[in-house]
């Protein structure tokens, strides 16, 4: 596979993904990337110019998509409205990337005969109690709970239904919640991170008893790159690393390795509809395909990865003050 068409490659996964790419293959990088807030220039600077070309447009533009994904061997879809809280208060714009956008992809690949690889989330299955003893699997029913997951779980339907029906060479995995670098100050552990160091202080939403499975963001790519190589086409691999922590463990670990009290945070208002646990089985993905976590040591990949907020000031700052200033109108109501 020579040359790669990655939507969404200036975001968080997508950027550490064309990085995954360019040290372990070979293969020619186009970045298809309508640069919304969530975007970033600056998360591709450096790379090799030679094999990495960054197209900004969007992937809802068919005739932009047809024409790119026409001279390309795959793509690798991880464009996407990404955020839950965002997608409470604007949906239609999650209906418009993720449905739509996906379903134009979808398109173009089925008349061009491109191998396609659909980057989705653990979230389609909706939610566990904290004392249920079963993880998601790769059979679990979808049941998802927000604008956002709903949004991703109609494009994982319309991929399966697109290699039925057209008989598309797709893939799709459906991954826990990644932490790492180039993730946006948006999110739980880049937020808290950047706050404590501006000053300000953490922010949990409730108690912090709800529980996210945590996967390194290299981990995931890992994942990714080998199903697109070695999946069986038609299939879903569920994609984590059995990180699962409740959300005040986790800040309480951030504040500690900051060397800060622990007790030095907010409790703020809680998420409508917040689903309280994720957890997943990867035990295909691993048996299939061979594929393990190298980031074992929750502790250490979050001590990197404050390392690379507090190198990367020049990256996040500029996002920090309209972040917040989103936050503290949806704390206000
Ligand atoms: P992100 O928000 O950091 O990045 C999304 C990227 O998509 C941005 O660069 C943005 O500019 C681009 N984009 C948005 N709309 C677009 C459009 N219409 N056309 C072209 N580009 C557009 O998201 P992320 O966290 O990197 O997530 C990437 C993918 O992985 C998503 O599909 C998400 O559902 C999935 N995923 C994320 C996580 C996680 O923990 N972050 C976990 C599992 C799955
Ligand atoms: P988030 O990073 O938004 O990911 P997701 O909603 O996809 O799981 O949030 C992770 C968890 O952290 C989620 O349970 C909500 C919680 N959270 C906070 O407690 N405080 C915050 O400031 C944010 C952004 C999230």
């Amino acid at each position: 596979m020579k040359r790669i068409l990655v939507t969404g490659g200036a975001g968080f996964i997508g950027a550490n993904f064309v990085r995954h790419l360019l040290g372990h293959s070979d293969a020619m990088i186009t970045v298809l990337d309508k640069l919304t807030y969530a975007g970033n220039r600056g998360s591709l600077h450096g790379l090799d110019e030679q094999r990495v070309q960054l197209v900004v447009g969007d992937i809802a533009d068919a005739n932009l998509v047809d024409e790119l994904v026409s001279y390309h061997d795959a793509v690798v879809h991880f464009a996407a409205e990404s955020h839950n809280d965002n997608s409470l208060l604007d949906p239609g714009r999650f209906v418009q990337t993720n449905v739509l956008g996906s379903f134009t992809l979808l398109e173009a690949v089925r008349r061009h005969d491109v191998r396609f690889h659909h980057v989705s989330t653990d979230e389609v299955y909706g939610d566990l109690a904290l004392d249920d003893a079963d993880r998601f699997t790769e059979d679990s029913a979808y049941n998802p709970s927000s604008p956002y997951s709903s949004t991703k779980a109609a494009s994982d339907m319309l991929v399966r239904a697109w290699v039925r029906s057209y008989g598309i060479r797709a893939t799709i995995s459906n991954c826990s919640n990644n932490y790492g670098p180039f993730q946006h100050v948006e999110k739980f552990i880049p937020r808290q991170i950047t706050n404590v160091l501006i000053g300000r202080r953490a922010r949990l939403y409730g108690h912090g008893n709800n529980v996210r499975d945590w996967i390194h963001v290299e981990d995931h790519c890992r994942a990714v790159a080998l199903i697109l190589e070695r999946g069986t086409i038609g299939s879903t691999y569920l994609v984590g690393a059995d990180g699962e922590r409740d959300n005040l463990s986790v800040l309480q670990l951030i504040l500690a390795r900051m060397e800060c009290d622990p007790s030095d945070f907010d409790q703020v208002i809680d998420r409508p509809g917040h689903d309280l646990r994720y957890a997943l089985d990867a035990s295909l993905l691993r048996k299939e395909l061979g594929w393990a976590p190298l980031h074992q040591d929750f502790a250490s990949g979050l001590d990197q990865t404050i390392d690379w907020y507090r190198e990367h000031r020049a990256w996040w700052e500029p996002l920090k003050a309209e972040t917040e200033r989103r936050y503290a109108l949806r704390e206000a109501i």
